[in-house]
């Protein structure tokens, strides 16, 4: 048993059955008090709402979160999002160009206030809608020159990136921050907005059993050793999966 870094996604990822939440944290803690394990969580909400969550449900403190799908970095105690991460986003990112573009599609409805950010422009828009307007958005986009991320989670929220800013770089930007190595790092996920945690190098994967169709689809289409398709659902399934890989 050695140091490693654990890296989850929490809506229907970490949270979605408490009786195992309760499991995986308690294990969790023992692992970081004996052998200085980081946690990470990786979530699409704002702070704003991760903080609703953690009222609502048992969470553990993490070592860092990741919030707003990867466009804001946050050591435990800091008011503000890291800046270093921020100056590397900065680059190429047309914010007000990149919203009056998207903004054209009447199907694409504005998600509330606080999820939208310097960084992260989100929607609402449905399956069907996605499926016809969003190769239309991403032509629009290149041939503007904008480099702009898409990422669909859910079947449901479409988020609009800057092209360095997902939870997958965000999570090698802390990895190399503590100098933990890729096969000492575990990711888990659920859906759309966790494709980045799974692809961007070899970090463990778990998938949970409950993923929705677009990480399952985007599995199916890439399988790799390093990653884990497990049977439980939520933090079962994570748990399933760190004894897979031997972390537990
Ligand atoms: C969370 C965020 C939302 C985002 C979604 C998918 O639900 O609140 O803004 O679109 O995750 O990334
Ligand atoms: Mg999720």
């Amino acid at each position: 048993m050695k140091q490693f870094l654990f890296v989850t996604d929490l809506d229907n990822t970490l949270v979605g059955d408490d009786e195992a939440l309760a499991v995986l944290n308690q294990k969790l803690s023992k692992h970081r008090q004996a052998y200085g394990t980081k946690i990470v969580y990786a979530t699409g909400r704002s702070r704003a709402l991760y903080q609703e969550l953690q009222k609502e449900k048992q969470l553990i403190e993490p070592d860092a979160l990741v919030a707003a799908v990867g466009t804001e970095i946050y050591y435990p105690d800091t008011e503000n999002p890291n800046s270093e991460w921020e100056e590397t986003l900065c680059q190429g990112w047309h914010r007000e160009t990149v919203f009056a573009i998207a903004a054209q599609f009447s199907a694409l409805v504005p998600q509330p206030a606080s999820e939208q950010s310097l960084f992260k422009i989100s929607f609402f828009i449905e399956k069907e809608a996605a499926f016809e307007i969003l190769p239309k958005l991403e032509k629009l986009f290149q041939e503007k020159g904008l480099r702009v991320q898409m990422i669909y989670s859910s079947e449901r929220d479409l988020d609009l990136l800057p092209e360095r800013a997902n939870k997958g770089f965000a999570m090698q930007f802390l990895r190399s921050k503590w100098g933990i190595s890729s096969t000492h790092t575990v990711v888990c996920g659920d859906s759309g907005n966790d494709i980045a945690l799974f692809s961007v190098g070899d970090e463990r994967g778990i998938i949970v059993g409950n993923a929705q169709p677009e990480l399952l689809h985007w599995h199916n289409a890439n399988p790799a050793p390093h990653r884990y398709l497990a049977k439980a659902h939520f933090a079962a399934g994570i748990l399933e999966g760190l004894k897979y890989f031997g972390f537990l």
